[in-house]
């Protein structure tokens, strides 16, 4: 994809050579957010830099399937597909974060934390396009001051982000920069959307395969909750074929993803399809109540 870049987006690659640090990527939905981290991986590679990249969109993710935030870093443009490490995941279960702060709010910090041990020069933040409202501009309050960036990159359409900025604008610890949409900006339909999440999801569970796992001998947490929000007890729901489950091990570390395919009552076993294969290393799964159904379009359960 050709990016057309507004000047000050030149601008703020001669900042951020110079000063480094981090920066959260602010913006509602569809004002290019994406695009602007591309732009400044793409170009501050080329500068030399090293960078990391933490997906907090755990809607339209780039980097690992949705429902997660992913990690990579970078030392050229993402197209050109040298990474210097595979993607990392935060399984959070959730294509939204709405109602579900804590755990968001956990995979972030947990990803840019393990940025900050890699040691690379700059850390971008992407996130997703939930600003509005008071819950949107809690969730972004609680984000900045948990991951306190240097920089604030904020991209707006009108002023839909000053009463978050208004927060930061007289702290020094904080530089925040208001960038011009670029003007190619083409706006999603949630069915385009929607479309994506599956190709994600089908693309991440291509080289499946099944295994046993004995679930007395793993620590379950989470629950499947019904559409009216009751949690439905465990051996029913790990007999919901494909219920996004997540893999950890004993470092409360995400694995890979899995999708429940059925329970064996008797054996207390739930079989489960995963790209993982060294299924010994897992310790916790991870209940969610998003399924994945054959097509690999989620729906709430
Ligand atoms: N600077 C640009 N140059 C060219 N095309 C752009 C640019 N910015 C955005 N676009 C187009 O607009 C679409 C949406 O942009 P992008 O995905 O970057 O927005 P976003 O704010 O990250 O959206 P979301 O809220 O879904 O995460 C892109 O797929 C791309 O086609
Ligand atoms: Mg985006």
């Amino acid at each position: 994809m050709e990016i057309s870049a507004p000047k000050e987006w030149f601008a703020l690659l001669d900042v951020l050579t110079e000063e480094k640090g981090m920066a959260i990527l602010l913006g509602g939905t569809d004002t290019g957010k994406t695009t602007l981290a591309n732009f400044l991986i793409f170009n501050l590679c080329r500068r030399g830099l090293r960078i990391a990249l933490v997906d907090a969109d755990i809607g339209q993710s780039t980097l690992g399937p949705p429902a997660t935030i992913g990690l990579a870093q970078f030392k050229s443009d993402p197209d050109w597909g040298v990474v210097l490490s595979p993607a990392e995941i935060f399984f959070v279960g959730v294509a939204t974060p709405e109602g579900h702060f804590p755990l968001h709010l956990k995979g972030v910090k947990r990803m840019v934390d393990r940025a900050i041990f890699y040691a690379t020069d700059l850390i971008l933040v992407d996130t997703t396009g939930f600003i509005s409202g008071e819950a949107g501009k809690e969730l972004k309050r609680r984000k900045i001051d948990l991951i306190s960036p240097r920089f604030i990159l904020a991209l707006q359409k009108c002023d839909e982000l000053e009463p978050i900025l208004e927060l930061y604008q007289e702290n020094p610890l904080y530089r925040i920069y208001r960038l011009p949409l670029s003007e190619k900006v083409r706006p999603r339909s949630m069915e385009e959307r929607r479309i994506n999440r599956a190709n994600k999801f089908r693309d991440y569970f291509k080289d499946s395969i099944i295994h046993e796992l004995a679930i007395e001998e793993v620590r379950i947490e989470g629950e499947v909750l019904d559409p009216s929000g009751s949690p439905i007890p465990l051996d029913w729901a790990l007999r919901i074929n494909g219920i996004l489950i997540g893999l950890k091990d004993g470092n409360d570390e995400t694995l890979a993803l899995a999708l429940a395919r059925n329970y064996l009552e008797v054996k207390k076993v739930v079989r489960v399809s995963t790209p993982l294969r060294d299924i010994q290393r897992v310790r916790t799964i991870q209940l969610s109540s998003l399924k994945v159904i054959p097509l690999y379009e989620e729906e709430r359960f």
